[in-house]
């Protein structure tokens, strides 16, 4: 028993590292997707490719329904957003959108069943203003969704609340215990910044702010303020770039040629996507999301007291389409997207 357990022990330390490090444990598929060399080659694990496309499956289609009909404005009390709905293709949505984000609790999530019309419920108000938003993602950012758009399921995937959002971390509950006492923003291992020490509030600053500063490197020979950002600004760039790659499933050089990072020249078309996903997001957040704050409950909020927003991971779950180019637009086009 003792030589056992003498065996044993390495064996159960090296597994336990396994089990607690996000190693990815070899061979590792590679693939060249730009210029020669190794500034453009992207990593693939075939290993968690089937655990990816688990999470991905896209949602029962409802499919089209006969048109025609009075008017949703023209027969109900309450509706503000989806008046120019048919009546059919207004209760068809309602259909959708219980399977999307309350499949469990039904109509009864978002509405008093013996009054559908009021507002009483603020899970309500909140998914009035979430038409609103998924109607600007389709209309406006076909930069970025292309005519693919989105719908509630693209975020919730039957969740009341998205699986990946994120909330302020400056005050984030781990932050000033243990050793550190003063942690600077950073410092502290989280999903969001990727598992390093870099700041784990970069998407405070670089996903919200309507101007961030993401651009940081400079084209002079010597370090300056001028011609490029601070050491911190820097940092928050990078923890940014591993957010997005890690939402995405991808490598920095899916974008980048990463013997010049900032040349867009030398850079894939899919950072131009890219670009455009991440001023959308901003608008998300700005506009939509982060005001809802006033509406939520205190549970729905962040430790400090905001509301829980958008990055990428929240719609790409893991792969650089979401759902794999799944087309939301093709069910409910016209509650999706404003006349
Ligand atoms: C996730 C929240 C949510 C769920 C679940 C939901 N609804 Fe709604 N419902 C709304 C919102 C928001 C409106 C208002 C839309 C607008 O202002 O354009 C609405 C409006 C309505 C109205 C119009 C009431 C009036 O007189 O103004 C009816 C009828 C309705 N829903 C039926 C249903 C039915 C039936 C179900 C279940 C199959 C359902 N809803 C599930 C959010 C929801
Ligand atoms: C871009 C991602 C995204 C899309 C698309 C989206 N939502 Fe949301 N939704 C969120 C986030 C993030 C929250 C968390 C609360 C907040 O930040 O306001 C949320 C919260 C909610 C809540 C509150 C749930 C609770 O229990 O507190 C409801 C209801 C809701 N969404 C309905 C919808 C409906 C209906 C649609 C489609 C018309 C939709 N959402 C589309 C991101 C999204
Ligand atoms: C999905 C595409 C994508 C991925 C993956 C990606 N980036 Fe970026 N990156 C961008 C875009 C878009 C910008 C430009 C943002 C802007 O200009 O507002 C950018 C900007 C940068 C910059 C600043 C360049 C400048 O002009 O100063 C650096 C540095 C950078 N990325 C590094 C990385 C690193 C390191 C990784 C991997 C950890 C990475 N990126 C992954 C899209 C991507
Ligand atoms: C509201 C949902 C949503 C969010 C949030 C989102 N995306 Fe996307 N993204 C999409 C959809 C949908 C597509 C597919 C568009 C298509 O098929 O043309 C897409 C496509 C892309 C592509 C092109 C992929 C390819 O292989 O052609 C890139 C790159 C990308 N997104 C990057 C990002 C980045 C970076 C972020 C965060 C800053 C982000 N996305 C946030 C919905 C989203």
């Amino acid at each position: 028993m003792k030589y056992i357990l003498l065996v044993a022990i390495p064996y159960v330390f090296v597994l336990g590292l396994a089990a607690i490090s996000d190693v990815e444990t070899p061979p590792i598929d590679s693939e060249q997707v730009g210029f020669r060399g190794t500034g453009m080659v992207q990593m693939t694990n075939p290993r968690i490719a089937a655990k990816l496309e688990d999470a991905n499956q896209p949602p029962d289609e409802f499919g089209p329904v006969e048109p025609g009909g009075d008017l949703a404005k023209d027969i109900y009390e309450n509706v503000q957003v989806l008046g120019d709905l048919t009546d059919d293709e207004f209760n068809h949505f309602m259909l959708g959108v219980t399977t999307w984000v309350s499949p469990e609790e039904g109509c009864g999530y978002c509405h008093n069943e013996e009054n559908l019309a009021s507002d009483e419920k603020y899970t309500k108000v909140v998914a009035r203003r979430m038409m609103q938003m998924t109607r600007t993602i389709n209309n406006e950012w076909s930069d970025h969704v292309g005519a693919t758009g989105v719908n509630c399921y693209s975020c919730h995937r039957g969740n009341h609340v998205p699986e990946y959002v994120w909330t302020d971390e400056n005050y984030h509950p781990e932050a000033n215990k243990g050793f550190a006492a003063s942690r600077n923003d950073q410092n502290l291992a989280v999903d969001v910044n990727g598992h390093t020490s870099l700041p784990y509030n970069a998407m405070a600053d670089l996903l919200t702010s309507p101007d961030p500063q993401i651009r940081v490197q400079s084209n002079l020979a010597l370090p300056t303020r001028q011609g490029g950002q601070s050491l911190q600004t820097t940092e928050s760039t990078y923890s940014l770039m591993i957010n997005m790659s890690e939402g995405l499933g991808v490598n920095c050089n899916y974008c980048h040629n990463s013997r010049a990072f900032g040349d867009w020249s030398q850079s894939s078309d899919k950072r131009v996507t890219a670009f455009h996903g991440i001023n959308m997001v901003q608008e998300l957040n700005a506009t939509y999301l982060d005001p809802l704050a006033s509406e939520l409950p205190e549970n729905r909020l962040g430790p400090n007291g905001d509301a829980p927003k958008a990055m990428c991971m929240t719609c790409h779950q893991g792969v650089n389409k979401p759902m794999y180019g799944w087309e939301a637009l093709n069910d409910h086009p016209k509650a999706l997207v404003a006349q």
